[in-house]
Order: structure tokens, then C-alpha cells, then sequence
């Protein structure tokens, strides 16, 4: 039983469908993770529905690229607000009440761009960069009440966010984003492909389970191998 957090409606009934077909329950709360509301709003329901809450994925998040002269201040707030400010925002309030059952677990995902340096990325990666270290801060301050926090940083991953992103790359370069992808996967890669969501998911569920019960304040990359040369 989980509860789904989106901005988006659409979002959130795709969640809600796929769930059913596992014969799980997925309630959506349609709220923007920047705003303290949706969080309080997310952590009520699951309380309401459920009686507890035993695991957080702050999965949410938005892309941006542009070099550091062409980002505007608007553009800079809109990235750390969602991606840092969100994920500070839900874990703050599910630790309090993990805490208080003297069990949880969180899983932050970051990005490959949280662990080195992307071009045109600036903001990005710095919201990245900041949610690795907010993960090893909740799994040093609250390892003590029961609480587990690690981050998961995949590298390029079939999604509409990975199409838009090798779009716009592709737009600065004059080439497609289908050729962009190509010639990343094949430079960079050395697994030669783009990851699946099933393999992100996979790592997920793994730090969830009790498999993991040792794992805390771990940095996770699931990219093929992409930051391993670094
Ligand atoms: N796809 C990749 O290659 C890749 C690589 C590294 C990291 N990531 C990270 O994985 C996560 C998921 O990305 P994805 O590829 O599935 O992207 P996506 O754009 O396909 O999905 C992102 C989801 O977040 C929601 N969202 C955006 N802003 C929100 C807000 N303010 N409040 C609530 N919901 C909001 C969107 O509506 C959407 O459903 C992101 O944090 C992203 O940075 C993705």
C-alpha cells in the first residue's frame, strides 16, 4: 500500500492504475513537494489509511540545463526548491513520525550529476549534489530511532525526463535527441545501454527490505558503470 505524491493528476492515475494491476493500493495526493502543505498532506493520509508509515522514496523531481551565465535566479530557485528543499521537506516530516514508531526507512534519488560534474547542469547537479549529503545527515542523526536513509544516484534512465534532457542537449548541438543518446550511451557507458525503471525500482526495493537492515547513509550509483571511471 503506498502513498503516491505528484504534482501531476496524470501522474498520479498512472501510479494508481499500474498498483492495481499488482493488486496493490495506491492513494494519490496531488501536491508540489516544494510547498510544506503536500508533505504534511502526504504524511496524514498514510497515517489516516494505513496507521503508519514505514518507508519514504522521494523520487520527484525536475531537470534543468544551462550553464551557470544563463541560469536565471528564477530557474535557480525553481531546481534546489523542488529537488533539495522537496526532499528535505518530505523527509523531515516522515522522520518525525518514523521516529516515534522507532522504525523507517528513506530513499533518496539523486543522480550520477549528484557525484561529479555535469556541463550545463549547474543547478541540477548542485540540488543533487545537496541530497546525497542530506541522506548521510538523516542516517548519521537518526540511525539511533530506528531509521535508515540511503541514496540511490542513476545515471541515464529510459524516462520522459532522460528524452527531454538528450532533446534539449541535442537542440544546443544541432543533432537530434535520439543521436545525443546514441553517442552518450556509447562513449560513456560502459554497459552500452540506458538503465530500465524496473532496475532503479529493483535497488529501491532492496534498501527497503530487510536484506539491507546494515545499509545506512550508503551512496548508491545505478548507472552501468557510467561513473565508475571517474
Ligand atoms: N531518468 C533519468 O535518466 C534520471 C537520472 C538520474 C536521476 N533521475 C532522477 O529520478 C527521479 C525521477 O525522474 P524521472 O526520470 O522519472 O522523471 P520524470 O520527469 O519522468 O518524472 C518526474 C515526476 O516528478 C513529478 N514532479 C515534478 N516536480 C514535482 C513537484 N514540484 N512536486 C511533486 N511532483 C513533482 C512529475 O510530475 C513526474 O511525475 C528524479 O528525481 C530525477 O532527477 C532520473
Amino acid at each position: 500500500m503506498v502513498i503516491g505524491v505528484d504534482i501531476s493528476g496524470s501522474s498520479l492515475q498512472a501510479l494508481e492504475k499500474e498498483a492495481r494491476t499488482f493488486d496493490g493500493k495506491c492513494i494519490g495526493v496531488i501536491g508540489d513537494i516544494k510547498e510544506p502543505l503536500t508533505s504534511v498532506k502526504a504524511v496524514d493520509t498514510a497515517i489516516q489509511h494505513f496507521g503508519r508509515l514505514d518507508y519514504l522514496f522521494n523520487n520527484a523531481g525536475i531537470e534543468f540545463i544551462s550553464p551557470l551565465l544563463e541560469t536565471e535566479d528564477s530557474n535557480w530557485d525553481e531546481v534546489i526548491d523542488t529537488n533539495l528543499r522537496g526532499t528535505f521537506l518530505m523527509s523531515k516530516r516522515c522522520c518525525q513520525v518514523m521516529a516515534d514508531t522507532g522504525f523507517g526507512v528513506i530513499v533518496n534519488n539523486a543522480s550520477d550529476a549528484g557525484i561529479r560534474g555535469i556541463k550545463v547542469n549547474a543547478a541540477y547537479s548542485i540540488s543533487k549534489a545537496g541530497i546525497v549529503h542530506l541522506t548521510r545527515s538523516i542516517a548519521l542523526d537518526y540511525a539511533d530511532k530506528g531509521i535508515r536513509a540511503n541514496c540511490i544516484c542513476p545515471g541515464c534512465i529510459r524516462t520522459p525526463l532522460c528524452e527531454r534532457f538528450n532533446a534539449e542537449v541535442g537542440e544546443r548541438k544541432g543533432k537530434s535527441g535520439a543521436e545525443v543518446l546514441k553517442e552518450f550511451v556509447q562513449e560513456n557507458i560502459p554497459m552500452l545501454r540506458v538503465g530500465e525503471p524496473e532496475e532503479v525500482a529493483s535497488v529501491v526495493l532492496f534498501l527497503c527490505s530487510d536484506d539491507a537492515r546494515y545499509v545506512t547513509g550508503a551512496v548508491i550509483p545505478i548507472d552501468g558503470g557510467l561513473t565508475a571511471g571517474m
